[in-house]
């Protein structure tokens, strides 16, 4: 196949099209809607930008996955990946070890807030996520609290889709036809402030106050399941899936009081708000808490090799490292040789080129930018930080009314999906919970990729409020 330039023969790309369709079976897609269309294809990316097969160009509003930390086409990263590879292809990391994993190991450890200093590598962000799980009860069992075993999460957030994480995960829809999942998992409220009273919190709470409710329902959860059989909360710094909700102030200073209380593990699932996502290394230095353990992948390796990691405490190793004791848990491709050389030169770039910066003397400006949309009546909300936005769509920005499935259906997927993607912007419309367009661009990304994303979607939401 000759691809020059991101453009094919027609010949080549009918051919693509139809393995693709043949063949192919992507995640989390309905193939039906590509019985009349064709299957996007992206061949090739450059800084924020990335390229069709037709050699089409769109904004990478969503950094792939919220991945894509540095952006597309770093040879840099290329380079690091193919050094490696020559020089050691693949060494597992069961009971041996090689150079790079143990110099990741090293720097992630001395990035990560407080005490956290232990590096388990996995190949994914649910991975990671089994593995703090697994962790929390091995531990607890080494301790003398074997009954320590349930998890606590908020309700909309996604954890991953492993049965241990989609079980963590707190999306009926994702989980119905999967039952039964792992046991002794319960939600409680998220931190959705603009629909706080709708999740049960009292009316008229300050944003603080609305914190304090908020993480108190952790302590209610603890106290309703019985403090002796709860291992860990998970939580995300900033949760994705409903559409990016910050902490209210306080809120986590709150839920560190209530774990150090019942002696729960407080998790920060920061998969997606580790590495700059939020301006820092780490959401939890961004809002100032300590976590007993930090789940993180995707921007490790800002997307050139898959990788994943569990952090933990020297307390939460400890245990192990004593008569032989083991934890038994490990993963063929966690910390593979190509993934720890891709995330060392990734996070040394991100020092080199101050990327960290640049999220935070920009992010202002990212904001403004989006909440101009607000003079669009379909505009409910705009929040998040750093560099992840969630913009929530309503029918009635005075009483955010929200949409019925029918209309969600026909407006987010029918219309504001397909259309912000033809006029050259990639990024998600997601329905789990309320209707959102979310953003979470590259962090090199600055004012003029801003005012792009703000004119195409300013172009495509004004249209698509006038469907209703
Ligand atoms: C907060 C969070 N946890 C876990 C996961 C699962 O990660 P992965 O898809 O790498 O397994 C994701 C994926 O987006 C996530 O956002």
């Amino acid at each position: 196949m000759t691809v020059h330039d991101g453009l094919m023969t027609d010949l080549d790309y009918d051919h693509l099209q139809r393995a693709a369709k043949d063949h192919l079976w992507m995640h989390f897609t309905r193939h039906s809607a590509y019985d009349h269309g064709d299957v996007p294809v992206i061949v090739r990316g450059e800084g924020p930008y990335i390229w069709d097969a037709r050699g089409k160009r769109y904004l990478d509003g969503l950094a792939g996955l919220f991945v894509s930390q540095l952006g597309h086409g770093r040879t840099e990263l290329a380079e690091a990946a193919a050094t490696q590879a020559r020089e050691l292809a693949f060494m597992p990391l069961w009971s041996y070890a090689h150079p790079s994993a143990i110099e990741l190991a090293e720097r992630v450890a001395g990035y990560a807030p407080g005490d956290l200093n232990r590096v388990f590598f996995t190949s994914g962000g649910g991975e990671a996520v089994e593995t703090a799980w697994k962790l929390a009860k091995n531990y607890f069992k080494l301790t003398g609290k074997p009954m320590k075993h349930k998890v606590i999460s908020r309700s909309i957030a996604y954890h991953g889709t492993t049965q241990g994480a989609l079980s963590i995960t707190g999306l009926p829809s994702l989980k119905q036809q999967f039952e039964p999942l792992v046991p002794s998992t319960f939600r409680v409220p998220n931190t959705n402030i603009y629909r706080a009273t709708e999740h049960g919190a009292p009316e008229g709470l300050s944003p603080e106050a609305f914190g304090r409710w908020a993480a108190d329902q952790i302590a209610v959860a603890i106290e309703n399941e019985g403090p002796d059989t709860v291992a860990a909360v998970f939580l995300e710094p900033v949760q994705n899936a409903g559409g990016c909700f910050p902490p209210p102030p306080g809120y986590f200073q709150r839920v560190r009081e209530i774990c150090d209380e019942y002696d729960v593990l407080l998790v920060s699932d920061e998969v997606i708000c580790a590495f700059g996502r939020l301006g820092h290394l780490f959401g939890a230095d961004r809002y100032g808490y300590q976590p007993d353990m930090i789940t993180c992948a995707k921007g490790i390796t800002s997307g050139y090799a898959p990788l994943g990691a569990m952090i933990a405490s020297d307390r939460l190793m400890e245990p192990f490292l004593h008569d032989g004791a083991m934890f038994a848990h490990g993963y063929t491709f966690g910390g593979h040789p190509v993934s720890t050389a891709v995330g060392l030169r990734n996070l040394q770039i991100f020092e080199e080129e101050k990327v960290l910066e640049n999220v935070r003397d920009n992010e202002a400006s990212f904001r403004a930018t989006l909440e101009r949309l607000k003079d669009l009546p379909i505009v409910g909300d705009v929040r998040g930080d750093g560099y992840f936005y969630g913009i929530e769509l309503v029918k009635d920005q005075a009483t955010k009314e929200t949409f019925t499935d029918e209309e969600c259906e026909r407006l987010l997927f029918g219309f504001v999906s397909k259309q912000l993607y033809a006029e050259g912007l990639y990024c998600r419309a997601d329905d789990r919970g309320d209707p959102v367009v979310q953003l979470a661009p590259p962090l090199i990304c600055t004012q003029e990729h801003f005012d792009e994303m703000e004119q195409i979607l300013r172009v495509v939401l004004d249209k698509a409020g006038t469907l209703l």
